[in-house]
């Protein structure tokens, strides 16, 4: 009988201890959980988040990561449910360790970027695409000093761009494409640091000129197509430049083409549908890689011949004032 109790006693304590040794194998913060059970409630408790069991380690649910080191969560990536319906909850400001946050293909995500989220100084990814967040892009985004990747493209964002995002200096891409922005590019995007090298603001209604500054940065890919952009962007391009795609179809733009020079790696220079003047620069046949559209513009004179520039289609070049030559028809 004793001997009985005494060896229920020590499986007891065995219990006991590999319990607790469980309980400290979980990684999930208490406070970050707590965060995380309000936004699954601010959502409505949405079947996406079904798989959030309070029973479980958070730091092993769908949507969320731990940082290795700190347990904290540092990523929330929502993406692709329809059945998120509602604005962007306050309390995501709550999980102060968040690195990368984003919201992508959300088509009932809706309202406005909350102010909260400029608590969150440790992101360097911020996501939100393909949502209907709507309304200005508010000027607090450029508090967010950490960010290396801002994404703001496919939403509804109007109004003009905020001077304030250029303060954003350890930005390397920036997407504001397929909004409906107006208004001029901030001359201030003329002070982005040496670290912006993806930029697109394509499908917009962007007017005005581009920043003077844009000729010293080391931009690879730029696509700003379809918009009211006018003016000279011949300064983007030369020997020493960066650029390898760059797309400025369906603009306003009006400059001299006739005596560019172009970086070698240059792959894509789209410049369909401007009002661009001059002949075709010579310095194009030296590109091996190039996909060039320049059709619909003012262009005059013979194509130079070589490199790529007979291979390319001839849509490339039609709809010009008096383009000839291969693969147009003759020169007169
Ligand atoms: C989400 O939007 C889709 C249409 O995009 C709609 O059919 C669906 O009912 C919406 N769901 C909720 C929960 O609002
Ligand atoms: C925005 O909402 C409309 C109507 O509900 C929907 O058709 C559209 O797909 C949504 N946009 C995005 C980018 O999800
Ligand atoms: C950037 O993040 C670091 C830690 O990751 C933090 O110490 C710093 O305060 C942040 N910078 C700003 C401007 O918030
Ligand atoms: C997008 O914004 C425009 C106004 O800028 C508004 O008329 C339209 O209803 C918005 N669309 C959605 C789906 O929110
Ligand atoms: C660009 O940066 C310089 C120095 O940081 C500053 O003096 C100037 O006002 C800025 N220009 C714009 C247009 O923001
Ligand atoms: C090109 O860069 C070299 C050094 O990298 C510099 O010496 C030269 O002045 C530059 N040329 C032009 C036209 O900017
Ligand atoms: C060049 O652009 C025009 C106008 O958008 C288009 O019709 C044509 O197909 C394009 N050509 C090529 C080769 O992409």
């Amino acid at each position: 009988m004793e001997k009985k109790t005494s060896y229920l006693y020590i499986l007891s304590l065995l219990i006991f201890l590999s319990s607790s040794e469980l309980c400290q194998s979980i990684r999930c913060h208490p406070e970050d959980k707590k965060v995380l059970f309000q936004i699954k409630q601010h959502f409505g408790n949405a079947y996406t988040f079904a798989s959030w069991n309070p029973d479980t380690d958070c730091c092993y649910w769908y949507i969320v990561k731990c940082d290795p080191r700190t347990n904290r969560i540092s990523r929330f990536n929502l993406i692709t449910a329809d059945d998120v319906s509602g604005h962007i909850p306050d309390t995501i400001a709550d999980l102060p360790y968040l690195q990368s946050l984003t919201f992508h293909k959300l088509p009932n995500l809706t309202g406005t970027i909350p102010s909260s989220i400029t608590r969150l100084t440790k992101l360097t990814s911020l996501t939100i695409s393909w949502t209907n967040v709507s309304g200005p892009i508010p000027p607090f985004i450029g508090e967010l000093k950490n960010l290396t990747f801002l994404d703001l493209s496919f939403n509804n964002f109007s109004d003009s761009i905020p001077p304030s995002l250029a303060d954003l200096r350890n930005l390397n891409g920036l997407r504001l494409d397929r909004n409906q922005l107006s208004g001029s590019i901030p001359e201030s995007f003329g002070n982005f640091t040496l670290s912006l090298q993806y930029l697109y603001l394509s499908h917009n209604q962007l007017s005005g000129e581009i920043p003077k500054g844009w000729g010293d940065l080391p931009f690879i890919f730029m696509e700003l197509q379809r918009n009211r952009l006018e003016g000279d962007i011949s300064f983007l391009f030369g020997k020493n430049k960066s650029i390898q795609v760059a797309d400025f179809s369906r603009n306003l733009l009006q400059f001299d083409f006739s005596n560019l020079q172009f970086p070698d790696d240059l792959g894509t220079l789209d410049l369909n549908h401007n009002k661009i003047y001059g002949s075709l620069p010579e310095d194009l046949v030296n590109l091996d890689r190039l996909f060039l559209n320049v059709s619909y513009n003012r262009l005059c004179g013979k194509i130079p011949s070589g490199g790529r520039l007979q291979e390319l289609d001839y849509t490339s070049y039609f709809h010009n004032r008096c383009l000839c030559g291969s693969p147009l028809p003759d020169c007169k």
